[in-house]
């Protein structure tokens, strides 16, 4: 059953599909498809619940397909130079054209992997993008970022390369982990704070239900979360202004990422990536309220949302406040005049702020 649909414009327009049931669709899943060869990427958590369906449906509407599945490891930790090469390499196998496509079959890891390895061959083939988690359908899956991490840090190395079409299951949050939707709803969450204040309010008054699992509520807030992210990408898909505003809480976020990563000696270690952005929007928020930008009841507004979606709000023990910086000055979104956040002039109203004072900064990240 469609619940939704979404259209990006732009240099390539795709359109995003929001359904219950909608890996079924055989005719919607091999619609994208231009030629024969068909990669569907997934991980071992998401192959045995959802691959076989998969599919069954491209067979179903192509049977001249020549389709392959390739099954990655799960997790934060999977997303390497490694596991890249693999789907390349799968890709040589088929001696897949240009006009193949790469079927993403699970969360934001799964899709950034899959998208950079599309963008790669053959200097650009299709990927058309099928989330299993709560914060691929409303953040990763949308807007073209692809990536990898390296030692140094998160999604380093990469390309921008828009989906062929992004095909929302509702279905599959079924069997998706209460911590990995928790870790959506961080990103949900992330659109009322920086662009829509209706929606946070929306938010507030329907977190128990979206807790619960709600059919409708979810999928309204998918598809609003969607509508943000398609529309602020369509107008500056390549990240030159409006669009660092989805960064809101991620120069903290990454920071944290990595450096439990350097203290466990593998990305994924601690807090994931909704966790931390939980906590990193919050540190945005009281950084705000220092540089007297917002009131400190919008801060606690936050929180005490957060907290209610069973979020972290705190920069976890053990982390140090100077190597957290030391990695801020090195985040994708620092520039050359110093730190550069993304702060709020209250909730639903964000910007980017130059030349942070590293020495608030510092204090901040020692109070955790
Ligand atoms: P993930 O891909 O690691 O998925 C989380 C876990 O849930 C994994 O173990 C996975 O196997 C499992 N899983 C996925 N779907 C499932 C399902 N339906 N049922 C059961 N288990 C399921 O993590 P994520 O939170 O989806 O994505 C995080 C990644 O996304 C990070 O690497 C982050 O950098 C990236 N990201 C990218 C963008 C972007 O714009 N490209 C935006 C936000 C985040
Ligand atoms: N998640 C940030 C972006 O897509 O720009």
């Amino acid at each position: 059953m469609t619940l939704g649909k979404v259209d990006v414009g732009g240099a390539a327009p795709y359109a995003i599909h929001i359904g219950n049931g909608l890996l079924g669709n055989a005719a919607l899943l091999a619609n994208p498809l231009r030629g024969r060869h068909t990669l569907v990427v997934s991980d071992e958590h998401v192959a045995p619940l959802y691959g076989d369906a998969v599919v069954a449906a491209l067979r179903a509407a192509r049977p001249d397909a020549q389709l392959a599945m390739l099954v990655l490891p799960a997790g934060e930790s999977a997303k390497t130079f490694d596991n890249f090469n693999r789907v390349i390499a799968a890709l040589a196998e088929m001696g897949a054209t240009r006009d193949a496509c790469i079927y993403a079959l699970g969360g934001g890891v799964i899709g950034d992997m899959a998208g950079f390895a599309a963008a790669c061959w053959m200097r650009g083939i299709d990927c058309v993008q099928l989330p299993t988690t709560l914060l691929a359908m409303v953040d990763s899956s949308v807007g073209g970022k692809t990536a990898i991490d390296i030692p140094q840090g998160k999604n380093l190395v990469g390309a921008f390369h828009p989906p062929r079409a992004v095909i929302i299951d509702t279905a599959t949050l079924h069997t998706l982990p209460p911590r990995e939707l928790r870790a959506g709803l961080a990103e949900v969450v992330k659109y009322g704070a920086i662009i829509d204040p209706g929606f946070f309010d929306w938010l507030d008054a329907h977190a128990d239900a979206l807790l619960a699992m709600d059919a409708p509520k979810l999928a309204e807030a998918i598809a609003r979360s969607c509508t943000h992210k398609a529309a602020i990408t369509e107008r500056d898909p390549l990240e030159h202004g409006e669009r660092a505003l989805l960064n809101f809480g991620h120069t903290f976020a990454h920071a944290i990422e990595a450096e439990q990563a350097a203290l466990n000696g593998q990305w994924g270690a601690g807090l994931n990536h909704g966790e931390a952005v939980a906590v990193g929007m919050v540190l945005a928020a009281r950084l705000s309220a220092r540089l007297a930008m917002a009131t400190p009841d919008d801060t606690t507004r936050l929180t005490l949302l957060l907290e209610r979606l069973g979020l972290p709000v705190h920069i976890p023990p053990g982390l140090d406040a100077d190597a957290l910086l030391a990695r801020m000055r090195l985040d994708k979104k620092a520039a050359a005049d110093g730190l550069r956040f993304i702060l709020w002039d209250g909730i639903g109203r964000a910007r980017i702020v130059p030349g942070v004072d590293e020495r608030m900064v510092l204090q901040l990240l020692r109070e955790g």
